[in-house]
């Protein structure tokens, strides 16, 4: 019933809190409306994620071997790099779009952690991009993103991130 009520954009279940991700109804339908923005331009989006993210952690960048000796100011027009920042979007578009499936999103989130956490990859490198996907998407997002925006943002980004951290950790 209530996937047929969806049908004709009557949300029946908006103001209900799913246990799994801390998110009501509505705050899923706001991370989704949000993203599409910075969906709409993969590569841009993830160019402004990770040059922000080696702008303020140069460090890190000395773990992405096919990056760390070219200067940041010449990330953004190699093509390497934006495929690279293309696949981070494409991978957390994935998580979004599970949103209202947690198991699926769990089963993503548990990958990517894996894969990340055999390169040496720790919980503080985590928490630092998430603070920077939070920065990005404000100036992406710019009037849209209002209190009840960054509220449903920040409860989805700390959903998903606890479940990486949980991997990094073990
Ligand atoms: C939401 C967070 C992140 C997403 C969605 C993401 C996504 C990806 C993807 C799709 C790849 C390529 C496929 C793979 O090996 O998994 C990758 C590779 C990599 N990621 Fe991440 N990543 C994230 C966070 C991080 C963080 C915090 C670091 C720490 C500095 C990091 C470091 C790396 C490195 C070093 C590689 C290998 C790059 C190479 O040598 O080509 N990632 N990431």
């Amino acid at each position: 019933m209530a996937a047929f009520l969806r049908l004709f954009g009557i949300y029946v279940d908006d103001n209900r809190v799913d246990e799994a991700t801390g998110l009501t109804g509505r705050q899923k339908r706001l991370v989704q409306n949000t993203w599409a923005v910075i969906r709409k331009d993969e590569v841009g989006s993830g160019v402004a994620v990770m040059t922000a993210f080696f702008t303020t952690y140069p460090e890190y960048q000395q773990s992405f071997e096919p990056f760390k000796d070219i200067p940041v100011t010449e990330l953004a027009a190699n093509k390497k790099f934006q495929a690279h920042c293309a696949s981070i979007i494409a991978t957390l578009n994935t998580v979004i779009e599970s949103l209202h499936d947690p198991e699926l999103m769990e089963a993503s989130l548990i990958s990517l952690a894996e894969r990340h956490k055999k390169r040496g990859q720790r919980k503080e490198e985590f928490q630092n991009l998430k603070e920077v996907i939070v920065e990005v998407l404000s100036h992406a997002l710019g009037k849209e993103f209002t209190p009840e925006v960054a509220e449903a943002w920040g409860k989805t980004l700390e959903a998903a991130f606890s479940k990486i951290y949980q991997v990094l950790t073990n």
